[in-house]
């Protein structure tokens, strides 16, 4: 049996990255942060589940800005497979704490890389990159030689972890990948970031316990896909004969007013009795428009997008409404 270790396990990708390696048949070893209340939500179905708790999915404390205890897991674990997905990965609040985000999602990564080069095992690296790294773009669509432009510390913490992967990689010998993904949401997305606050705003709205929902800048575009299909490129990156770089991206773009719009629609509600601009959502420096070239990874790992736009928001604005029927009960 393959042993996978996943940081930032409790995290939207985590636990569909969890769910995906479970069904692989994977021994999967989580690094959940110490917190004085639960942060396992996501993967809550997994902890309950005595066939796979403790049997193939073990949950160890570690934090991303301590080298000891991430030294340790490894040693301890041994794994086939390291996913780092565990970051501060909200690109706003990045701008309220720059050096925290560059401690865990810049050299967070170092320190894991790091530990991987110390025990001298030969496990295969994924480094969750991001399309923030392009940031002010200089080429559009973006693809794997775009030059980076971060427009963020988190962006910048990003970039810094990138470059730290490839040189782990040319310097080291070290099996290890960077996945360039683009915006991807879920219903087990965080509820800051936009697609979710929305989603998560139409069905309260619905349901009459909401009546407002301030949003920021609605003419910033995203190349939004499904973390769900995601997770899988990762995974089909660490299957490859050489380790390389990916654009996991579906090449359509929309604004979050289509987003606004698409979501307040599904729900039968009129968005603009509802939205009103707050300027405290802006971003000192903005991303205006992403869209990737994911052609690479059709060719090389045979990954495409399957979920559409429009499919995006129905099954997010459906499983909001869903949740807030479920506590009515
Ligand atoms: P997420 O939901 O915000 O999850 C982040 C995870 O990191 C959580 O499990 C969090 O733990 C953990 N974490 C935060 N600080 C930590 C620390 N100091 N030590 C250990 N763990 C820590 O993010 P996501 O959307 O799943 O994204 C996964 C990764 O992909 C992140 O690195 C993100 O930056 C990157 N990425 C995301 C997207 C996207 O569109 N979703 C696109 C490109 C790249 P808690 O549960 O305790 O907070
Ligand atoms: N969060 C948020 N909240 N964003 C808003 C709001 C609001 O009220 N109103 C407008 N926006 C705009 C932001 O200004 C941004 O242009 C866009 O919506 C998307 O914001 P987020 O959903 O916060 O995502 P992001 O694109 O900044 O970052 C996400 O995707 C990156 C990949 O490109 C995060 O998941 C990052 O971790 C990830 O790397």
């Amino acid at each position: 049996m393959k042993k996978a270790l996943i940081t930032g396990i409790t995290g939207q990708d985590g636990s569909y990255l969890a769910d995906l390696l479970l069904e692989k048949g994977y021994e999967i070893h989580g690094v959940v942060r110490p917190a004085s209340t639960s942060n396992t939500g996501r993967i809550d179905h997994l902890v309950h589940d005595p066939e796979i708790h403790d049997v193939r999915l073990f949950l160890h404390h570690a934090d991303l800005s301590d080298s000891a205890s991430l030294a340790r897991l490894l040693a301890h674990i041994e794994p086939d497979e390291i996913y780092n997905l565990a970051a501060q990965s909200h690109v706003r609040t990045s701008f309220d704490i720059p050096a925290y985000t560059a401690d865990v999602t810049g050299i967070g990564a170092v320190r894991l890389l790091d530990a991987l080069r110390e025990t001298g095992l030969h496990a295969r690296f994924y480094q969750a990159g991001s399309s923030e790294m392009y940031g002010k773009v200089l080429e559009i669509p973006q693809r794997e030689t775009t030059p980076f432009y971060p427009r963020s510390p988190y962006a910048a913490a990003k970039v810094y972890a990138h470059w730290m992967a490839v040189n782990y990689r040319e310097a080291y010998s070290l099996f290890v990948c960077n996945g360039i993904l683009f915006n991807h949401e879920s219903p087990r997305r965080g509820e800051t970031f936009v697609t979710r606050k929305i989603t998560s705003a139409v069905a309260a709205i619905k349901a009459g316990l909401q009546h407002k929902l301030s949003l920021g800048n609605l003419d910033a575009r995203r190349d939004w896909g499904y973390a769900k299909e995601y997770v899988e490129a990762m995974w089909l990156m660490l299957r490859q004969e050489q380790p390389d770089d990916y654009v996991v991206a579906t090449g359509e773009a929309h604004s979050v007013s289509d987003f606004v719009i698409a979501a307040f629609g599904h729900a039968g509600l009129d968005w603009r009795s509802h939205v009103e601009i707050d300027p405290r959502y802006y971003r000192p420096a903005e991303v205006d428009f992403l869209i990737g070239d994911a052609e690479k990874a059709k060719a090389k790992l045979g990954w495409v997008p399957k979920t559409t736009f429009g499919e995006l928001v129905r099954l997010m604005v459906d499983a909001d409404v869903a949740r807030l029927d479920s506590r009515k009960e």
